[in-house]
């Protein structure tokens, strides 16, 4: 873990930098209402925050950033508002082919690509394609991405191996299902985020956080700033993590 020295409070506080932050980009909805605009506008803002926070936590020396950007469950939004997001994704994705570009950021997609449009998965891969050999920080969004979605999966294919007598069920470890989830070859995150008040975890990540930090900003995601997110570093750096140990 990175360590870096800021003024806080007119003390030098000490911030330990994650290698893997997690964030539950919440809140957008709520942002717009206040301002009586419609949901949408709120994704918007959202998303300029996403580009904000993204370049700062890869400055900062993050490794690996994972947002949540569209659930297995927010399909059950209505139409109007998923079509403002696919819109919103789309017009992103496009314009992210350059963008984070010279902050070296690697793009990957986490989640079940398939029911997007072709044209979607197409700049999804573009995406992934293009940046792969970068060597900066990873960058995994989360789209159409549920956990326990991402575990039967697993299951599923741990099954298969099994079945064809590639894998033995004994051989079987943690590692072996890590192995199996969209973060494959990554580490857990060290600390996930979410902002707008909410204390859940709404699917997000559930194996990968056994040991991770929970920081909750009372502050909706639109609104969140680099000193939010330097905040919850110092909330971070604060914790004691003790790993199941003493
Ligand atoms: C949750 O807030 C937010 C979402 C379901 C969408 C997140 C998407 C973005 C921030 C857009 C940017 C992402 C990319 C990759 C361009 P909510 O709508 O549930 O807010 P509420 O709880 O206030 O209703």
């Amino acid at each position: 873990m990175a360590l870096f020295s800021k003024k806080s409070n007119e003390k030098n506080l000490q911030i330990n930098i994650p290698e893997h932050i997690g964030i539950i980009m919440d809140g957008n909805g709520r942002w717009a209402q206040k301002r009586m605009l419609p949901r949408s506008a709120g994704h918007k803002a959202g998303a300029q925050t996403f580009r904000k926070i993204t370049r700062y936590c890869s400055n900062i020396g993050v490794k690996y950033l994972t947002v949540y950007a569209f659930s297995t469950e927010n399909w059950k939004r209505p139409n109007e508002e998923v079509s403002a997001l696919m819109n919103l994704f789309k017009s992103y994705l496009e314009e992210a082919l350059a963008d984070f570009k010279d902050d070296s950021i690697v793009v990957k997609f986490i989640g079940d690509k398939s029911p997007f449009s072709e044209d979607l998965r197409k700049l999804m891969l573009e995406n992934e394609e293009s940046s792969k050999n970068r060597d900066g920080m990873v960058l995994n969004i989360a789209m159409n991405y549920g956990s326990r979605d991402e575990i039967v999966r697993a299951v599923k294919r741990i099954s298969s191996k099994v079945k064809s007598g590639e894998l033995n069920s004994d051989e079987i470890t943690e590692e072996t299902v890590s192995s199996y989830l969209y973060t494959s070859g990554q580490p857990d995150p060290d600390l996930i985020i979410r902002p707008s008040g909410e204390y859940r975890i709404s699917n997000f990540m559930l194996w990968q956080c056994a040991y991770s930090e929970f920081v909750i900003m009372n502050k909706l995601w639109p609104d969140f700033s680099t000193d939010d997110l330097d905040e919850a570093l110092e909330i971070f750096s604060k914790r004691n993590r003790r790993f199941g140990g003493v």
